[in-house]
């Protein structure tokens, strides 16, 4: 399908902060972009933000003069919406309450050509929704930008229930045209990324309720091991604890409860004290002046090992290896084993499988130690760790020494089941796959929404197939039997690609 031709004038009606980045992503492609909103300062308001944006890449020599010049000539303000008549795709940014936004696309309906498309940017509500009462609802479509527009590189086009095909794909191959990285979605609540995001918050929240560990610490590991740009209480502060509060809660109802999305006690109690986070000075952390950021925790140093075995034959662990051997360790190889990791004297020191290591303690009647998932062992510059609740201290400091001898700092926290990285990652998985399971998207879609919506350093399916489909199926196994609960159930299509032995992605 072929994009809209910049030749083809567009409008966005909304100015606020999506309407404004959308419009100069449009106009930056080449299209003339009508934009109406009803308040006129907003207008000004949207259009300095443009101009703003577009003066600094002027002087970081990202844009000539010129290309500024020519961009901001193709912005037309309109006062009425009658002035948007000529174009073909109309990209509504206004707030987000149904009944506005349905009024103003069936004003729209009698304004445009009857082959016109309806796009919506809204995060929350159902296309099918805003199209039902329209005329023409099968010309209606979701284009879900991301915050800031000119920057974050997804849009998820969203398909209603009657959204033509040939519309949607339009829509698809127009933001393709303008630089992105799109993805279709069928409507349903949080479409991909808000929706597969949620364990990111939800988990994190979960650890640090049940004293797994404190804040700083769960986001240096997601940081420093997981690879993760923000950790998810950075994060949080930055969204807003409000915002994604919300989100949260309208996740969860828009699924009628549905317990994988439960919202946290902790996070309620933010947003009841007004800690929003960076917008109100406090949030997890104190924003306020000379405020002291508070430091993950690390464990003092302990000695090295001279020598280690190798347990398993977990390719993922190669990294470790070849750091253990670089620093003067000597490896031997042990035998092929289920369990992934090494054997310090009689201690072991596993990659988590969701086990806690008490339990492996017991059944494996030898000090176990579990340590977590790293995006890349060579990289990663912190690991946690977790005793069983039975291993000593001393045993403890041979897998804190271990670890530090390859040059990573250790974070020892409690002895919760898939410890943080492996924890998080396996729950975006496994809701990524039912996102696939339920039709909403492909493995692909999953993917490329959580790489460009929320710059994830990996897409989590794509991962999940890396560190091994059946070892996150053993980590989500182990979470459902530790708490018995419904959010920690298995996706459908995990357990089948395991048991036919099929890739995921
Ligand atoms: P905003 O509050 O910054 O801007 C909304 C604008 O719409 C205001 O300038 C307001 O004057 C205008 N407006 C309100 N009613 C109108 C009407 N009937 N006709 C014309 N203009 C009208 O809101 P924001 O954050 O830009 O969000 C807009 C939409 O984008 C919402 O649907 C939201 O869910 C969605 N969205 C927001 C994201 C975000 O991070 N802020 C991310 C992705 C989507």
């Amino acid at each position: 399908m072929t994009a809209l031709s910049p030749s083809n004038a567009v409008a966005v009606i909304g100015a606020g902060t999506m309407g404004a980045g959308i419009v100069q992503v449009a106009a930056t492609a080449g299209h003339t972009v009508y934009l109406f909103d009803t308040s006129p300062e907003a207008i000004d308001k949207g259009i300095a933000q443009i101009e703003k944006f577009l003066a600094r890449s002027v002087s970081k020599g990202r844009m000539d003069d010129e290309k500024r010049i020519a961009i901001l000539g193709r912005i037309k303000r309109c006062d009425k919406l009658e002035d948007l008549a000529p174009v073909k795709l109309v990209i509504e940014a206004i707030v987000e309450n149904i009944d506005i936004k349905r009024s103003v696309f069936s004003q729209l309906e009698d304004i445009l050509d009857e082959d016109a498309i309806l796009a919506s940017n809204t995060s929350s509500i159902s296309i099918t929704e805003i199209a039902a009462k329209l005329k023409r609802p099968e010309r209606m479509v979701g284009m879900h930008f991301f915050n800031p527009a000119p920057i974050m590189k997804l849009v998820e086009i969203i398909h209603g229930l009657v959204t033509d095909k040939q519309v949607a794909d339009i829509a698809f191959a127009t933001a393709e045209a303008w630089g992105k990285k799109v993805v279709h979605a069928k409507s349903t609540p949080g479409f991909i990324v808000n929706r597969v995001a949620r364990p990111f918050y939800s988990e994190a929240l979960r650890i640090l309720q049940e004293g797994g560990a404190d804040i700083p610490t769960i986001d240096s590991c997601i940081r420093e091991s997981g690879g993760f740009r923000m950790g998810p209480f950075e994060l949080m502060d930055l969204i807003g604890n409000d915002i994604n509060f919300s989100v949260t809660q309208s996740v969860y109802n828009a699924y009628f409860q549905e317990p994988r999305y439960r919202p946290s006690l902790i996070q309620q109690e933010q947003v009841a004290a007004g800690r929003y986070g960076r917008k109100s000075g406090q949030g997890y952390y104190d924003y306020s002046e000379g405020a002291v950021t508070p430091e993950a925790s690390t464990a003092d140093s302990a000695p090295a090992p001279t020598e280690i075995t190798l347990i398993g034959e977990n390719s993922l662990l190669d990294p470790l290896v070849t750091l253990a051997e670089a620093a003067g360790i000597k490896v031997n190889k042990g035998d092929t084993d289920e369990l992934s990791g090494f054997m310090i004297d009689d201690v072991l020191v596993l990659l988590s499988d969701g086990t806690p290591a008490s339990e492996l303690s017991n059944v494996l009647s030898s000090p176990a130690i579990v340590f977590d998932l790293a995006l890349d062992y060579k990289a990663a510059s912190r690991i946690a760790l977790a005793k069983g609740d039975q291993v000593s201290d001393e045993d403890l400091a041979k897998a804190v020494g271990f670890f530090q001898a390859l040059g990573k700092k250790v974070s020892v926290i409690d002895d919760c089941p898939g410890l943080i990285v492996m924890r998080i990652v396996a729950m975006l998985a496994n809701e990524g796959s039912d996102a696939v399971y339920q039709g909403v998207t492909n493995p692909k879609g999953v993917d490329i929404a959580m790489m460009n919506g929320v710059n994830y350093p990996k897409g989590p399916l794509q991962w999940a197939q890396d560190i091994g489909l059946d070892h996150i199926f053993g980590v989500l196994d182990a979470l459902s039997s530790f708490y018995g609960e419904d959010r920690y159930r298995t996706s459908p299509l995990i357990r089948r690609a395991v048991i036919a032995g099929k890739d995921l992605v």
